[in-house]
C-alpha cells in the first residue's frame, strides 16, 4: 500500500506541479521579479521532474515485471505463512526416467519407451507424461480430463500398482535409480498406448440399474415433494456413492483378471449403494439381481479392489454386505 501512495504522489504531483510552476515562471519573468526567484523555480521544477521519473519507473516499468506470489500476497494485505515459503526451486528439481509401456494396436504388443523428464516435488505422473508428450513425443496416447482425481479417466499402472496418474506424485514413487514405470491398466481391453476400452466396464455398471427406482411412476413427471432423509439414512449409502468409475478396482481384482464372467467389484459396490438408499424401492430385487455365481459368489474377498480404490468406496466390504443380506433374506424369507 505504501508503495502505491508513493507512486501516486510522484506521478500526479509533477503532473499538476509542473504546469503551475511554468505559469508562475512566466508571471515572474513578465514582472522581472529577479534571478533568485527564477533559481527557486528551476530547482523546484528539477525536483518534480526527478519525482516524475521515479514514479514513472515504479508505475509503468516495475509493475510490468512478474512479481513473486509472496510479494503479491503481502501487497494484498494477506498473511504470508511459513508454508508459503516452501516453494519449489530449481535446486530441488530432479530428472526422472519414465519407462512407459505402450500398447501397439498393430503388433498387439506392449512396447517400452524410456524418456527423461525434469520434475519437481509437486509433479504428478500425469503432469510428467503430459510434459513428455508436449516436448518429446506427441504420439503418446493417454486419457485424462480433470487432473484432480475427480473424473476417473487417468487410471494407469504405476510401478505395478493401479492408480490415478494425476494423484500419484513422482518424487514419492521414484525408485532408487530415479525411474518410474508406467503401463496401461490390464483389467480392461487395450486400445492404444495407455488408453484402455471402458465399454464393457460401463455396460456392467449399467446392468445393475444404477438409479433410484420408485413405484409411483407419476412422481417422475409431477414431483410434489422432496425425498427427506435422516443423517443415518444418508450415511448408509454415502461412502459408496463416491465412486468415480475409474475402474482401478476392476484392474486390481485377481478374480476379474482370470474370470471375465465375474461382473467385478465396481458394479457390485453400486448395487449396495442403491440397495442401502432409503429412497430406492427396488428393495430385495436388487439382491436377487446379484445372487449369482458370476456376481457376489465369485468374489473371493481378496480385498485388492479396496486397496486400489482412490475414493475409499471399499468394494470388498460392500460385496460382503450384499452376501450377508442375501443369506439373511434366504434364511428368514424377508
Ligand atoms: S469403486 Fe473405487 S476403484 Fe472402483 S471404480 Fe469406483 S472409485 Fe474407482
Ligand atoms: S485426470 Fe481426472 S481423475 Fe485423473
Amino acid at each position: 500500500m505504501r508503495r502505491s501512495w508513493v507512486s501516486i504522489f510522484t506521478v500526479y504531483a509533477p503532473m499538476l506541479g509542473v504546469p503551475v510552476l511554468l505559469y508562475l515562471y512566466i508571471i515572474f519573468n513578465a514582472f522581472h521579479l529577479g534571478t533568485a526567484s527564477n533559481a527557486v523555480l528551476y530547482l523546484s521544477m528539477l525536483g518534480l521532474a526527478v519525482f516524475a521519473i521515479v514514479g514513472f519507473r515504479d508505475v509503468f516499468i516495475d509493475r510490468q515485471k512478474p512479481r513473486h506470489f509472496l510479494d503479491l500476497k503481502e501487497a494484498a494485505g494477506q498473511t504470508v505463512h511459513k508454508t508459503d515459503m516452501d516453494t519449489t526451486t530449481h535446486e530441488d528439481a530432479k530428472i526422472v526416467e519414465m519407462r512407459i509401456k505402450r500398447f501397439n494396436p498393430q503388433s498387439k504388443l506392449l512396447e517400452e519407451n524410456t524418456y527423461r523428464a525434469r520434475v519437481d516435488r509437486y509433479s504428478s505422473v500425469l503432469d510428467t507424461i503430459i510434459d513428455i508428450k508436449r516436448k518429446q513425443d506427441p504420439t503418446i496416447a493417454m486419457r485424462y480430463s480433470c487432473r484432480m482425481g475427480i473424473c476417473g479417466s487417468c487410471g494407469m499402472v504405476v510401478n505395478g500398482k493401479p492408480v490415478l496418474a494425476c494423484e500419484t506424485n513422482v518424487f514419492k514413487n521414484m525408485k532408487e535409480d530415479a525411474s518410474i514405470s508406467v503401463a496401461p491398466m490390464q483389467g480392461h481391453p487395450l486400445l492404444k498406448d495407455l488408453v484402455t476400452d471402458f465399454d464393457d466396464f460401463f455396460s456392467r455398471h449399467a446392468s445393475i440399474s444404477p438409479h433410484l427406482h420408485r413405484t409411483d411412476e407419476t412422481e417422475k413427471y409431477e414431483a410434489k415433494k422432496e425425498y427427506i432423509q435422516t443423517k443415518d439414512e444418508l450415511n448408509k449409502f454415502l461412502p459408496f456413492s463416491y465412486c468415480i468409475m475409474c475402474g482401478l478396482c476392476v484392474d486390481a481384482c485377481p478374480v476379474v483378471n482370470v474370470n471375465p464372467m465375474f461382473i467385478g467389484p465396481q458394479a457390485l459396490s453400486q448395487v449396495q449403494r442403491y440397495y442401502a438408499d432409503s429412497r430406492d424401492q427396488l428393495g430385495e430385487r436388487r439382491l436377487d439381481m446379484v445372487d449369482k455365481l458370476t456376481h457376489v459368489w465369485d468374489c473371493e474377498f481378496a480385498g485388492a479392489c479396496s486397496v486400489a480404490c482412490p475414493k475409499g468406496v471399499d468394494p470388498a466390504f460392500t460385496i460382503q454386505m450384499l452376501k450377508t443380506e442375501i443369506v439373511r433374506k434366504n434364511l428368514t424369507g424377508k
